[in-house]
């Protein structure tokens, strides 16, 4: 990688402090320490999902369920969504079981410790690879996640676009060139643990406390809020649904979604484009000669992706019992409660009405 020219820091005191202040105030996670390089893959892509504190209960179960790469690639579909469901983007876990797949089928079930070998498997990008790497087996790799840019962009105050293009680039030889020898993986994850926790965003951050105040520039300038450059948000689409409760009051029906695109595959409560009315659902449910005995409205939600927003009303529909038997809407399943709750991943978008079959649903009439 190209080196940049120092002006002002002499080598290594960067690292040395950051390394110092890691010693003293890392923090205590089950992904750190001596474990195998399994673990760091799978908290490193948990922790593309979310915090720190959300990953902890998801990544314990993960590991008592799927403890090592062989049990990962054997582990069947529906119970690896199970183990994601409330983390988004499945994409990724279905990621992990095809790269434990190619684990065992290329590298002897031994996940490689070499960046450009970890890039050949599935889901696996710079960062990822680069966080292994340093991280499981401390090879000099950086791995330059959004915390990352956000301590280094001030830290140099890096002006412009640091999120993609040249901008970007420039971080990574930023962030290479302070890498320790022998301490990569600690030096990585302490950028991220201060970029967590004191370095943040949104004039939160936390210049008195931070290791490195009088090397930042721009706690200097006193322009730590000027970096990183923030991104012109995209507007999201805005998408309306309506969801049905259909339910005789024992078994409640559920639909796959499709193959591709959006929750991929996964169960969800049925649900039509666009916002209906009562009269509207009453038409649909005649259309498709579906009986039923009682229909309200229900609560309205809206779930927010990063690209598409959902607004959803919603109707509990209460079916006749033989409705059911007769399954003549056959891309419904029936399924009661319990079968929902343990055995179907049903994403988060649909909380609300998960949350109305955990409560007990109340009968309408
Ligand atoms: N965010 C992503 N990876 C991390 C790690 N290894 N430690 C702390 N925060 C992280």
């Amino acid at each position: 990688m190209r080196k940049i020219e120092r002006t002002w820091c002499e080598m290594g005191k960067i690292a040395k402090k950051i390394l110092e202040y890691y010693d003293k105030h890392k923090r205590d996670l089950a992904w750190r320490g001596e474990v195998p390089a399994y673990y760091t893959w799978i908290s490193e892509i948990m922790l593309q999902q979310t915090r720190v504190e959300a990953v902890k209960p998801y990544f314990a179960r993960f590991i008592e369920e799927l403890p090592n790469i062989e049990s990962l690639a054997n582990c069947e579909e529906e119970k690896l969504m199970k183990l994601w469901q409330g983390l988004g983007y499945y994409s990724r876990a279905r990621n992990l079981k095809k790269a434990a797949c190619q684990i065992v089928e290329f590298y002897g079930g031994e996940l490689p410790k070499e960046k450009k070998e970890l890039l050949h498997l599935a889901g696996i990008g710079p960062y990822t690879a680069g966080a292994i790497s340093s991280i499981a087996y401390g090879k000099k790799e950086t791995a330059v996640d959004g915390n990352v840019i956000r301590v280094m962009s001030r830290l140099f105050a890096v002006d412009g676009n640091v999120l993609e293009g040249k901008g970007r680039q420039k971080i990574e030889e930023l962030t290479y060139q302070e890498l320790p020898e022998d301490r990569a993986g600690d030096f990585n994850q302490a950028l991220m643990d201060l970029g967590a926790t004191i370095c943040i965003p949104n004039g939160a951050a936390l210049c008195h406390l931070c290791p490195l105040h009088l090397e930042c520039q721009a706690n200097l300038k006193k322009e730590v809020e000027k970096y990183p450059e923030k991104k012109k948000k995209k507007e999201r689409k805005l998408e309306r649904q309506t969801i049905l409760l259909l339910s005789d009051g024992q078994k409640f029906a559920l639909e796959k979604r499709k193959e591709k695109g959006l929750l991929a595959g996964l169960w969800q409560f049925p649900m039509l484009e666009g916002r209906l009315s009562l009269q509207e659902v009453r038409e649909y449910l005649k259309e498709k000669g579906i009986s039923y005995s009682g229909i309200e409205e229900y609560e309205p939600a809206i779930h927010i992706f990063s690209h598409v927003e959902w607004h959803m009303v919603s109707y509990i529909i209460e079916v006749e019992k033989w409705e059911i038997q007769e399954k003549r809407e056959e891309n419904f399943v029936w399924l009661s409660k319990e079968e929902i709750l343990t055995e179907y991943s049903v994403p988060s978008a649909f909380k609300v009405y998960l949350d109305y079959l955990k409560q007990g649903q109340r009968k309408l009439f």
